[in-house]
């Protein structure tokens, strides 16, 4: 990169001298302007300074990841620029040889018309010469008044010596530009494929880069839980609300499932604004009442727990009809193992960044919690991992990245107390506060899209945030 920049430096300079000449002798003779077309304008000097760097925050004020690519600015479109002028500066040049051809066009012409005059001016003044020494024979008033006149034009004589001159200098001058256009022609060929390899390289890494950027991004560890925010205050103590964390962007329905016995209705909203003004869009009523209140819906279908079993309900809003059913085997059903507040929360359904969860407790693992990752299609269990939290000890859980977060109450000073991480299999006490503002928590659940965990606070629909560490490690440049 550097060479031909240097270079370009040097060609700029000197173009700079010969412009300097351009702009004094050009616009005489063209009656053109040319000096505006100088000096280029673009500094010449370069960054050494390269790379995309790939910079991300833990996390702002408000718990959301920040990812944020900076370009090589300077250099990048410093080296841009310098292509750009590049591709001026030689369209300057063709002008420039353009007006130099018309230029010469016309002094060829005048040239030629000089050339003639000063021969026979010269001849005249040899002419006079000899007159002047037969001025003793030929001492007549005419001639002097001739020779005056002569006397006058003879300043003529450097004026058009200069014209020759110029004429020369702008051969030269041609030959130059000429020159100059095929070093920037070359140059430009350089820099042009050059550029064209490392951007498509920069763009590659660029792209990798921000998909492992994303990748960490989108996962970390739980650190804080802010709000909670008050959706909405409906339904009785006791139920569940939800949006799909698979839906797109513009798709933001919300999910409404009240109490944890005894329904299944489900009330759909357009939207947020919807569900906090009432603006039911439509009800689906299932065909088997609901257990609990820790159902999910994931990619537009909800998975429930049927009423009075083990049995994990695939629901599809769209088709109206269920798509699989299927028994979690040994999972404790009917408040065997429910979380503190009872509810028949034996089975909590849920889903993360990973996929789709089952949380429970079976005798096998003495009551304590264990989670499955369950295919979403056929509710087949993937893998279970066996905690040490007893499950009837629990508050709630929910899924963060594929870490269990258990808190410890469902009640006022309620904590995230315990994690699993199912990637480790491995467990750690946490101690991550929360504000339990209407006293009693039935319902936590994480949505990924959202960032935010959704609950049932004592008939209150509320929102909390939460904070993810992340560590990225910023990668050199390449
Ligand atoms: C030529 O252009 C320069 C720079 O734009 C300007 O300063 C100058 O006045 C112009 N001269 C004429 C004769 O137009
Ligand atoms: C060169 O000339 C063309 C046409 O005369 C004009 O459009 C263009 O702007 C000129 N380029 C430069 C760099 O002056
Ligand atoms: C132009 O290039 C030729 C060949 O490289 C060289 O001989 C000549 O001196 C150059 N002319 C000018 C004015 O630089
Ligand atoms: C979501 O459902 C669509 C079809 O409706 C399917 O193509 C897609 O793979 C599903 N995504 C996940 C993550 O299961
Ligand atoms: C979560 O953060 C977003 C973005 O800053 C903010 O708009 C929203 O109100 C916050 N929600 C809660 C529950 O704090």
């Amino acid at each position: 990169m550097r060479p031909p920049l240097l270079q370009l430096g040097a060609l700029l300079s000197s173009m700079a001298v010969i412009s300097n000449w351009m702009s004094q002798t050009l616009p005489a003779l063209v009656g053109r302007n040319t000096s505006r077309l100088w000096p280029p304008d673009a500094s010449t000097q370069v960054s050494p300074k390269e790379g995309w760097q790939v910079y991300s925050s833990a996390q702002d004020p408000d718990g959301r990841c920040i990812c944020t690519v900076v370009a090589p600015e300077q250099n990048l479109c410093s080296r841009d620029a310098k292509s750009r002028q590049l591709r001026q500066l030689l369209e300057k040049v063709q002008n420039m040889s353009q007006s130099i051809e018309v230029l010469n066009l016309r002094t060829q012409r005048d040239f030629q018309y000089v050339l003639k005059m000063e021969t026979q001016m010269k001849g005249l003044k040899a002419k006079f010469r000899q007159i002047e020494d037969d001025r003793k024979t030929l001492m007549t008033k005419h001639f002097q008044e001739l020779k005056e006149k002569m006397d006058e034009l003879l300043p003529l004589i450097p004026v058009l010596e200069q014209y020759k001159t110029d004429a020369r200098l702008i051969t030269q001058f041609k030959e130059e530009i000429r020159n100059l256009s095929a070093v920037l022609t070359g140059i430009q060929e350089e820099l042009g494929a050059y550029d064209y390899e490392e951007l498509h390289l920069r763009v590659l890494s660029l792209e990798t880069r921000l998909r492992d950027c994303m990748k960490k991004l989108t996962c970390g560890k739980l650190m804080k839980i802010t709000g909670p925010i008050t959706v909405k205050t409906s339904g009785t103590r006791f139920g569940a609300w939800m949006t799909d964390p698979l839906a797109s962007e513009k798709n933001n329905r919300v999910w409404y499932m009240d109490s944890y016995t005894n329904n299944k209705i489900v009330r759909e909203y357009k939207s947020m604004a919807d569900f906090v003004s009432g603006a039911e869009s439509r009800t689906y009523n299932l065909p088997f009442k609901w257990a609990g209140t820790n159902h999910v819906v994931y990619n537009g279908s909800l998975y429930f727990n049927k009423y009075q079993s083990n049995i994990v309900i695939k629901y599809s809003f769209d088709l109206g009809r269920v798509l699989a059913q299927r028994s979690l085997e040994n999972a404790g059903f009917q408040n065997v193992y429910p979380y503190t507040w009872g509810g028949f929360s034996d089975i909590d359904l849920m889903a993360d960044e990973i996929g789709l969860w089952a949380v429970y407790a079976t005798n096998q693992n003495a009551g304590n919690i264990v989670i499955s990752q369950l295919n979403p299609d056929t509710l087949e269990v993937a893998k279970s991992w066996n905690t040490g939290y007893p499950k009837r000890s629990a508050g709630e859980s929910f899924m963060i990245c594929g870490t269990l977060y258990v808190t410890n109450s469902h009640l006022t000073g309620a904590k995230v107390y315990y994690s699993y991480s199912t990637k480790t299999s491995s467990y750690e006490y946490t101690d991550i506060p929360f504000h339990n503002q209407y006293f009693h928590i039935s319902m936590l659940d994480y949505n990924a899209r959202d960032r935010a965990l959704y609950a049932w606070n004592n008939g209150h629909q509320v929102l909390f945030n939460v904070t993810l560490f992340h560590i990225i490690k910023t990668e050199d440049d390449t």
